[in-house]
């Protein structure tokens, strides 16, 4: 959501700055925008892809070597080319680009209005300009100082990259709820929203906390609070490489992604899934074992797809580690008054390790006193950061908005987390967590058995490319995991498709069935597979057309349905870890089908930093 690009050194700031852009495509966004310094500040943007700003610098030309860029997700003001960012200040001597939400921004805009500013826009953005603008005259104070000032009044979230005339050899930064690091190069230093943008120049970083700014020179930086005092950074290495960014192939990063699975799954795994020694070992939280072991109950809190793994968490830590667990909406969980304190344990879960809702939930949780931990993607990432402690997944850059490879791993930490715990809490004989240990070190190769199937998947996602509505069905560990193939499906063909737990489908969805209505069951061999096969009548009944995952065992599903796609047999508690595989395919097909932006869909973003 939103990107920031910056660049200062010795090359051609648009051309870093318009690549960079472009790695940050997949945050999603509306409109692309660059201002660079030379003399003047020149800025370029426009609704759209970053494609339209490089022709158009590539027109008009931008030349120079220090300057700032964004991809803007349009919150306050309809995605137009006026809105799009970097927004100036009424004398034009400056530029801005911001990610995040100025809440007090009406405010604001009304002052300065009765002072007779004049904007062009709706943005909140143009009202910091604009805010800064102001302060320098009255306060007569440096540039710096009149940031800091207008930061103090500001409510709500930031990320901001300046460039001004006045101070050519400059670009300020600053940020409070929206992520930006440094990244430090010779004589040149990048400033971008993740490090995805950087990592081809340099791999040497530095991540702002919140209430931090920069003033960022060739030679270096100089990090203080906004309250002006100095502050000594640590500089962070990335791990990420270059070609784990790249498509390596695929015509889309989100198939490149699925098809990641049997290895990412792996890689979550090593060094933790101890097969010959029948134990699991989590280094990130090892320090607070004896805490999570006794907990008397677990909150897991996330948003999107990272929900759907907290529920399918529930099952496995309930099953196997014989743990209470709820599973929140991080949005929610803030926004009431929540019921956690020091003898409970959080545990969060988000592959950015920025949602802004899951940040608020860790910090809520973490005031009340209660252990929180995370289960993140991003090394380094806010959430990695804020939290007591915590599992990352391991699982590489995801790029695709979709999430697909995050959840799997996700499933995977937490399953691993249930069988640590069960041991732990003596509910799993040693006998029986040989055998899920063992189940889970077959989950790799399972996995790529099922993203062999693509053909075979083929024929049912061309068969229903264009139909108006899907549903899901799925009982007990498959239920979230129907929810998340709905979600998939509508995030990127935008099919309308619901999930559901199937025995709810006779409490309301079975109105809806009909010759026309696809129905994907999810009918694994199960304790639920009698019941399974009772709802697969029922849809039969009706005439829907039943599209099961079942597994390959199960004869009995595979004979009632239209289309069967089978997975190897499992462990029943593991086999979310396959079903999800046919339906994020079944997906990716059918909206490859309805010529959508599989990788970017229309106003969805990957990283969802504000509330
Ligand atoms: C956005 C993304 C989803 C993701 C959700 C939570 O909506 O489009 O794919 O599941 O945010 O993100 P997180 O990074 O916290 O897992």
């Amino acid at each position: 959501m939103c990107g920031i690009v910056g660049y200062i050194g010795f090359r051609e700031a648009s051309d870093v700055i318009i690549k960079g852009l472009k790695r940050l495509e997949y945050r999603g966004y509306d409109s692309a925008g660059i201002a660079v310094l030379n003399g003047d500040v020149k800025v370029r943007k426009g609704k759209g892809k970053v494609v339209n700003l490089e022709k158009m610098v590539a027109e008009s030309g931008a030349a120079g070597t220090v300057g700032i860029g964004h991809t803007r997700w349009a919150t306050h003001g309809e995605p137009n080319d006026v809105n799009a960012h970097p927004h100036t200040d009424g004398t034009k001597n400056f530029a801005l680009v911001h990610n995040g939400i100025i809440e007090n921004y009406d405010a604001l805009k009304k002052e300065l209005l009765a002072k007779g500013h004049v904007f062009e826009g709706q943005t909140d953005t143009e009202v910091l300009a604009h805010l800064i603008e102001e302060i320098q005259k009255v306060a007569k104070t440096d540039f710096e100082t009149a940031v800091q000032m207008a930061l103090k009044q500001v409510d709500g979230t930031y990320g901001i990259a300046i460039v001004n005339k006045n101070e050519p050899d400059q670009i300020i930064v600053a940020r409070k709820g929206s992520p930006l690091l440094l990244g430090i190069g010779d004589d040149e230093v990048f400033i971008a929203s993740d490090a995805s943008p950087i990592i081809e120049y340099t791999n040497k970083v530095i991540y702002l906390d919140d209430d931090e700014m920069a003033t960022i020179t060739r030679e270096g930086y100089q990090v203080k609070t906004i309250s002006n005092i100095e502050l000594s950074k640590e500089v962070h290495e990335l791990e990420m490489s270059i070609e784990q960014i790249e498509k390596g192939g695929f015509p889309h990063f989100m198939l490149k992604e699925i098809h990641e699975q049997s290895q990412t799954i792996a890689d979550c795994m090593r060094g933790r899934l101890m097969v010959d020694q029948n134990r699991i070992v989590l280094g990130g939280i090892e320090g607070v074992l004896d805490r999570l072991t006794n907990a008397k109950r677990l909150v897991i809190a996330a948003c999107g797809t990272s929900w759907h793994a907290g529920l399918v968490g529930e099952y496995l830590l309930e099953y196997i580690a014989k743990l209470p667990v709820e599973v929140e909406y991080a949005s929610e969980f803030r926004y009431r008054e929540p019921l956690i304190g020091p003898d409970d344990v959080m545990l969060v879960i988000s592959q950015s390790g920025e949602t802004a809702d899951t940040l608020a939930a860790v910090r809520e949780a973490r005031q009340r006193g209660a252990l929180v931990l995370g289960i993140c993607n991003v090394v380094g990432s806010t959430i990695a950061r804020e939290t007591d402690a915590g599992v990352y997944t391991h699982a590489g850059p995801e790029i695709g908005v979709a999430s697909t490879k995050a959840f799997t791993a996700q499933v995977t930490v937490l399953s691993m987390i249930s069988i640590l715990l069960g041991q732990r809490r003596k509910v799993l004989s040693e006998a029986d967590a040989a055998i899920l240990i063992k189940a889970m070190s077959e989950i790799p190769g399972k996995v790529a058995q099922i993203t062999e199937k693509q053909d075979e998947i083929d024929h049912i996602s061309r068969l229903f490319a264009y139909a108006p509505n899907f549903l899901y069905l799925g009982r007990s560990y498959n239920f979230p995991v129907a929810l998340e193939g709905a979600l998939k499906l509508k995030e990127i063909s935008y099919i309308h498709a619901e999930g559901y737990p199937a025995a709810e489908m006779k409490h309301g969805p079975i109105a809806l069935i009909d010759e026309h209505m696809p129905v994907v069951v999810l009918a694994v061999t199960d304790h639920t597979n009698e019941k399974m096969i009772s709802n697969i009548e029922e849809v039969r009944a009706r005439k829907g057309r039943i599209i099961a995952i079942t597994t390959e065992s199960n004869h009995d599903v595979r004979n009632l349905a239209e289309f069967a796609i089978t997975i190897p047999d499992t462990h029943d508690v593991l086999t979310p870890l396959l079903t999800v595989i046919p339906l994020q395919i079944l997906s990716y097909q059918i909206a490859v089908y309805r010529k959508a932006n599989v990788d970017q869909p229309r106003n969805l973003a990957k990283s969802v930093t504000v509330e």
